[in-house]
């Protein structure tokens, strides 16, 4: 009891200290200038998609990993996998569901990252939705035959999550977020890892661990913690989209060629990393990202990264620190980001009264992006007046800001199946 107890107020002293003294007024937002993505460091005005793809792109990702989310410190692949359950009878006999185990190995250390898919019968290879949980597969449907995670696992006791430990009473409680139906009747799979099975996202007074997950198994010798230019927590969950995709391209009822990468917040941030860096994946979606996801730095509105960095010091790579009250000096900003995914469709969510993820910066993101689009012929977002609440743009890029919290909601889903729609089946949005 009184571990839960601590447990409890750790986490709301966490949000609460973060929070206060956040600016949430558009008139104290700063004067500032973005970096200009379409001129090279050097000063020289890109001007053709060759050179993006050959100069611009290449130095932009390496400034995200020096300065953002850290490298990969080397090359991880799958070592095997297993499916370990499957069936011809899921979501009212509408799917297929399979549990495969995704096995790593290298230093003497194993990793073992689990996936539930669920696919549509009616596609015989089907386009996939791909995105974390935040506290295992089994939260994500009430579905009995998903396996419960033995993982370590954040606390959250209305989850019946304690003592890091998942119980059956925490078997569907995210289902509010997964439109898994909608998705099945649509004709899109989904497949969802719990992001902690990559890397546990631990933090508190003693500061960050990194003697679990994957870092680990890419360690040199003697190493406890990555370099400041290498791989922080969310470079390690990229790191895991991008190995769950080189497992669809082995499972033949999958088509990897029209795979979603969508993530919810701090797995938002992941999934635009992911999305920038591995061009496999065909559209990318950020759903409330805010700060290191989609939000512009520069305009220091809500959460801001000196207080990402000093509340969660495991998320983003040493050296980000450097910018911690300085945005200024970062020499990307995150409108970069999204550039990166070009000419990929990306869909950037936001949500009313979530002013803590800027909803304006995560907007304003798309605008700035949009020269690079633009640059390959593809429509972005041309006026940088944001659409009214719950009123959809959807060209390349597409960007709502809906009524209600930080969360992911049915709207949310159905305008990601209608641009998903739109970019891979050719149908307009609303048909
Ligand atoms: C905190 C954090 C955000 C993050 C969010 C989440 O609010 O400050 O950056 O997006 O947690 O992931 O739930």
């Amino acid at each position: 009891m009184k571990n839960l107890i601590v447990a409890v107020l750790l986490v709301a002293s966490v949000s609460g200290y973060a929070q206060r003294g956040a600016n949430y007024d558009e008139s104290k937002v700063p004067e500032y200038q973005l970096p200009k993505v379409l001129v090279s460091q050097k000063g020289k005005k890109i001007k053709s998609t060759k050179s993006w793809i050959k100069k611009r792109r290449p130095e932009l990702v390496a400034l995200f990993e020096e300065n953002m989310y850290g490298k990969v410190p080397g090359e991880l692949k799958i070592d095997s996998y297993r499916i370990v359950e499957q069936s011809q009878n899921a979501i009212n006999n509408k799917a297929i569901r399979k549990q495969v185990v995704l096995t790593f190995r290298n230093n003497g250390k194993e990793l073992d990252v689990a996936m539930l898919l669920y696919l549509p019968k009616s596609v015989e290879k089907a386009p996939v939705f791909l995105g974390y949980n935040f506290y295992g597969n089994h939260t994500v449907t009430n579905d009995p035959e998903v396996i419960l995670t033995e993982s370590w696992v954040r606390n959250n006791p209305s989850f019946g999550i304690i003592n890091n430990q998942i119980t059956e009473q925490s078997r569907g409680v995210s289902s509010n977020r997964w439109a898994v139906e909608k998705l099945i009747d649509a004709g899109y799979g989904l497949a969802t890892m719990y992001y902690g099975d990559v890397d546990p996202d631990k933090y508190g007074k003693a500061g960050p661990d990194f003697s679990d997950g994957v870092h680990p198994l890419l360690y040199k010798k003697d190493q406890t913690c990555p370099l400041p230019d290498e791989w922080g927590a969310i470079s390690a969950w990229a790191w895991g989209l991008s190995r769950a995709m080189d497992y669809f391209e082995e499972d033949e009822d999958i088509d990897q060629s029209k795979v979603i990468v969508m993530g919810h917040s701090r797995l938002g941030k992941t999934s635009l990393w992911a999305g920038a860096l591995d061009q496999r994946f065909a559209i990318v979606i950020s759903n409330d990202s805010g700060c290191g996801g989609a939000a512009i730095s520069r305009r220091r509105f809500g959460e801001r990264l000196g207080g990402m960095n000093k509340y969660f010091p495991h998320w983003l790579c040493g050296n980000c620190s450097k910018y911690d009250g300085n945005e200024d000096a970062l020499p990307v900003d995150q409108h970069e980001l999204i550039a990166l995914i070009a000419p990929r469709p990306v869909y950037i969510a936001s949500a009313e009264n979530d002013k803590w993820a800027d909803p304006k910066g995560e907007f304003l993101s798309g605008y700035y992006a949009t020269p690079v689009y633009e640059l390959f012929g593809k429509q972005g977002i041309a006026s940088g007046q944001m659409p009214e609440v719950n009123q959809p743009v959807m060209t390349t890029i597409g960007y709502h800001i809906r009524t209600g919290k930080h969360d992911v909601t049915e709207f949310d889903w159905e305008q990601y199946i209608k641009f998903a729609n739109m970019h891979l089946k050719g149908a307009l949005p609303g048909e």
